[in-house]
């Protein structure tokens, strides 16, 4: 490639990446892509954006985990595969386990970014694990801290005040991914154990809307933003206003992508109230509405 061709790559690039508003990836990651004319595949699920953002330092078009459950056939082959999402109590959320259990996938490399926002626990390990019980063995999966959107415990105007080096953490994964390291991410357990993150996966995997969440009538302006960005359709307008009923991702894009903050969570623990700030709703700077509608739409 002579210096007019690489050129022209960074300003292409540039050009996209300030029309979709996204960090730009650095160019020499971009050029070395483009030189090695590896195909990659990069799957996400994301909720507030997160694993959105993330996955797009990967590939220009990662493929959304939702939309690619509707398709009758999911067979795919790649030089590198790669999974991003979101780490919910240790284990990852039941659209990806559903995803990687039906679909096939065939690449001399897998990776997975795992998004969190406070203690990643063990979840590279039960990621590995659970990925190896239904044929996808990892290369390298390894957590990187971002904003933590678990509203019951943190309150979201309090998170996006802190600096995570999210940057500087994602420039070394992208690097590792980019030179084929292995690798499986430490457990980092705080004040956790393996029996107590059990307990809350199974009370996060056998969630329902009912019981998660409430809805303030006087706020709600029938917007249907919350249909919008469910993956699994359970918002509907019924003749006294908004319903919901079904089994929750416990994902919370309905609850923080509302404009008019008009769902809030039940307290679903003994002693602890269902959301640390009502007030305050987070979706990652660099990712719109419409991105995570487009994600997540059924
Ligand atoms: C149900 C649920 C459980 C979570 N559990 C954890 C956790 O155990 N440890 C952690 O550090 N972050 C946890 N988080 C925070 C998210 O993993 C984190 O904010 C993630 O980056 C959100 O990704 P997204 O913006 O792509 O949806 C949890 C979030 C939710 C909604």
């Amino acid at each position: 490639m002579d210096r007019r061709d690489a050129l022209k790559i960074m300003g292409v690039s540039l050009a996209a990446t300030v029309m979709a508003g996204i960090a730009p990836r650095t160019h020499a990651a971009i050029l070395k892509d483009r030189e090695s004319n590896k195909k990659r595949l990069v799957f996400y699920f994301t909720a507030t954006g997160n694993s959105l953002f993330v996955a797009r330092q990967f590939s220009d078009t990662p493929l959304s985990i939702p939309q690619e459950l509707k398709k009758s056939e999911m067979i795919y082959e790649a030089d590198e595969i790669g999974f991003v999402c979101p780490d919910y109590a240790g284990a990852i959320p039941k659209i990806v386990q559903e995803f990687v259990a039906k679909a096939t996938f065939k690449a001399p490399y897998i990776f997975t970014v795992i998004t969190y926002g406070n203690l990643c626990v063990n979840v590279a390990e039960w990621w590995d694990e659970y990925a190896k019980s239904k044929g996808v063995v990892n290369n390298y999966v390894e957590p990187v801290l971002m904003v933590d959107n678990y509203l019951p415990v943190f309150d979201m105007n309090q998170q996006m005040a802190i600096d995570k080096n999210t940057d500087e953490n994602l420039a070394r994964i992208l690097e590792d991914v980019g030179a084929h390291k292995n690798h499986i991410g430490q457990p980092e357990m705080g004040m956790f154990n393996k029996d107590i993150l059990k307990q809350m996966q199974d009370q996060h995997f056998s969630m329902t809307a009912e019981r998660l969440l409430e809805l303030k009538p006087d706020r709600c302006v029938t917007c249907m933003t919350c249909e919008k960005v469910c993956p699994h359709k359970n918002f509907s307008l019924g003749s006294e206003g908004l319903e919901f009923s079904g089994n929750c991702e416990y994902c919370l894009a309905c609850v923080h992508n509302c404009p008019q903050k008009a769902l809030t969570l039940k307290s679903n623990w003994p002693g602890m109230p269902g959301e640390r700030n009502p007030e305050a709703r987070y979706r990652h700077p660099d990712v719109s509405l419409n991105d995570i509608i487009r994600s997540n739409r059924q």
